[in-house]
C-alpha cells in the first residue's frame, strides 16, 4: 500500500500579527512547518507535498531548503477542504493518505504510526486522531451518536452541548484515497465561516473512525503570539528534560532554550541564559555557559564556553573559550587551544594547542599549532575591497599589539616584536622588529609647566 502525506500551510493566521505566514511562525526557533515535516520524515510516507497559499513564496523557501518535498498553491485560502483539493494529484497517485496541519507543531511519527495501524485493523474510510483536551475552544469537536464517531464539529458551528465536548480534532487524519477524491467536489461552504471545511468529509464518507492519542500535546496549535509563547514553553521543557535523561546537567533551567535537533553528550553541564540552536552538537563532559549563543556548530568533548557566541563553527576537545569570545562562522578551532576574552575569530582555522587570551582579532588566518599571541593582536584582512588571508605557521609568537596586513605570512617558529605592523613575509625562525626607535628627553620643560592637582 502506498501512502502520501498533504500538509496544510496556505492559512495567512491574521491574529498572530505577523509578516509572515503563520506556519513560519518558531517554535525554539523551528518554523512551525519544519516540526510537521520532520514527524511526517521519520514516518516515511512514499511521499510528503505541501500546500502553500498565504505568502507561498516564503513557505515555499521554506519547504525547498528542507530537501525535495512538492508543493502546490493554493491561490485563494477557500478552507482546509479546497487546500486538500490543490493537492488532488497526490491523492490519485497514493493509495491512502494522511492529511496534517502545518500550524501543529506536535504531531509525532508514533501517533502516526498508532493510528496508521488502526486505520488499517478497522479498514475504515477514514481515521481522525483525536485528543481530550482540558479546554477546547477553538477545535473542532468528535461528535458521536450511540458511541459510534459520525462527524466533526467546527467551533462556530457547535450548538451549546456540543461546545462541551471535550475530544476534539487535532487537524491529522487518514483517508482512503479513493473515497477521499469522491466526497472532496461534495463539500459545500455552508456553514459559520463559509469555507469549504476538510472535517465535513467524516459525514459525507461515513465508516469513520477516531483514534484518540494518548498525549493530548498532539492538537495544540497556535492562532495568536500568547499561544506561540505557550507551545515555545512546553517544547522548551520537553527537550530539557529529554536532556536530562540523557546525562546533561541543569543546575536551573532559567533562560535556557535548546532546540530540538540539539544533540549533547552526557556530563556536559549547561549553565544559565544560554540559547543553543540548529543543527548543533556537543560531546561530553563540557561546560556551556553562563550566557553563550551556540548555532549550528560542533562541539567535541572537554569543552568549556564560557559568555561565548559561536556560529557555524567546529571547536574540537580540551578548548576554552571566553569570557565574552565570539566565534564567527567558518572558524575551526583544534583540540587544546585557548580562547580568552574579548577575542574575534572569523573564518580562521586555530592549530592544536595555541593560544589567544586577549583582545584579539584573527580573521580569514590559517593559524599552526602552539602558536601564542600576545594582547591586542589583530590580522588586518579586509582592504575595503577584498578579504585577504593571513598564515602563521606552528609556534611563532606575535607579540603584543601586533598588526598583521594581510595577505602575509609568518614563518614558523618566528617571533613578531610587540607593537610591530607587519607587511613583508616574515622567514622562520626570525625576528621582526618595526617600531619607531625609542627616544629619552631627560628633563623635559612641558612636564614642569603641566598644572597639576594634588
Ligand atoms: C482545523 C480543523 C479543526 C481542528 C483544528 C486543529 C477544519 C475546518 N477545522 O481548524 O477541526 O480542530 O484544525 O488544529 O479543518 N489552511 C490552508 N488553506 C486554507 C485554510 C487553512 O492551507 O484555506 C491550513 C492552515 O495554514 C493550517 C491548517 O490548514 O495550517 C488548518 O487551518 P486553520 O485555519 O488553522 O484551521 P483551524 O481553525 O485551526
Ligand atoms: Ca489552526
Amino acid at each position: 500500500m502506498t501512502t502520501g502525506c498533504i500538509i496544510l500551510a496556505g492559512g495567512a493566521g491574521k491574529r498572530m500579527k505577523s509578516e509572515k505566514p503563520k506556519v513560519l511562525c518558531e517554535v525554539l526557533k523551528k518554523p512551525m512547518l519544519g516540526w510537521v515535516m520532520d514527524a511526517a520524515k521519520s514516518f516515511g510516507f512514499d511521499t510528503i507535498a505541501v500546500v502553500t497559499g498565504y505568502k507561498n513564496e516564503l513557505t515555499e523557501e521554506y519547504v525547498k531548503s528542507r530537501g525535495d518535498f512538492a508543493t502546490y498553491l493554493q491561490t485563494e485560502q477557500k478552507g482546509t477542504g479546497d487546500a486538500v483539493k490543490r493537492a488532488a494529484e497526490v491523492v490519485k497517485r497514493m493509495d491512502c493518505v494522511c492529511v496534517l496541519c502545518g500550524d501543529a507543531p506536535f504531531i509525532d511519527s508514533d501517533t502516526l504510526r498508532g493510528s496508521f495501524e488502526l486505520h488499517q485493523k478497522t479498514k475504515a474510510s477514514v481515521t481522525v486522531i483525536s485528543a481530550e483536551v482540558e479546554n477546547p475552544i477553538g477545535y473542532g469537536r468528535i461528535i458521536r451518536e450511540n458511541g459510534r464517531f459520525t462527524a466533526i464539529r467546527e467551533q462556530k458551528d457547535c450548538s451549546p452541548d456540543e461546545a462541551e465536548i471535550c475530544e476534539v480534532n487535532s487537524g491529522a487524519y487518514w483517508f482512503d484515497s479513493k473515497e477521499l477524491l469522491e466526497v472532496l467536489p461534495k463539500l459545500s461552504t455552508q456553514n459559520a465561516a463559509g469555507e469549504y471545511y476538510l472535517t465535513d468529509c467524516i459525514e459525507l464518507i461515513g465508516n469513520a473512525c477516531a483514534y484518540k492519542s494518548v498525549n493530548p500535546d498532539i492538537v495544540l496549535g497556535a492562532n495568536t503570539r500568547r499561544g506561540l509563547f505557550e507551545l515555545n514553553e512546553k517544547a522548551r521543557q520537553k527537550v530539557l528534560y529529554g536532556l536530562m535523561e540523557q546525562g546533561v546537567e541543569f543546575l536551573t533551567l532559567d533562560g535556557i532554550i535548546i532546540s530540538p535537533d540539539v544533540k549533547i553528550g552526557c556530563d556536559t553541564a549547561i549553565l544559565p541564559n544560554t540559547v543553543i540552536l540548529g543543527n548543533t552538537v556537543i560531546g561530553t563532559n563540557c561546560k556551556i555557559g553562563a550566557n553563550s549563543h551556540i548555532e549550528n556548530c560542533t562541539v567535541g568533548n572537554n569543552v568549556k564556553l564560557n559568555n561565548v557566541q559561536a556560529y557555524s563553527s567546529t571547536i574540537e576537545d580540551n578548548v576554552s573559550v571566553g569570557p565574552f569570545a565570539q566565534l564567527r562562522p567558518g572558524t575551526i578551532i583544534r583540540r587544546g587551544v585557548k580562547i580568552g576574552d574579548f577575542v574575534e575569530i572569523k573564518n580562521s582555522t586555530i592549530g592544536e594547542n595555541t593560544s589567544a587570551s586577549h583582545l584579539t582579532y584573527i580573521g580569514d588566518s590559517d593559524v599552526g599549532r602552539g602558536v601564542n599571541f600576545g594582547c591586542g593582536c589583530v590580522t588586518a584582512n579586509y582592504d575595503g575591497i577584498d578579504h585577504l588571508r593571513t598564515e602563521i605557521g606552528d609556534h611563532a609568537f606575535i607579540g603584543c599589539n601586533t598588526n598583521l596586513i594581510a595577505p602575509v605570512k609568518v614563518g614558523e617558529n618566528a617571533t613578531t616584536a610587540a607593537g610591530s605592523t607587519i607587511t613583508k613575509p616574515v622567514p622562520p625562525n626570525s625576528l621582526v622588529v618595526e617600531r619607531g626607535t625609542e627616544r629619552i628627553i631627560e628633563n623635559w620643560e612641558k612636564n614642569f609647566k603641566r598644572k597639576r592637582k594634588i
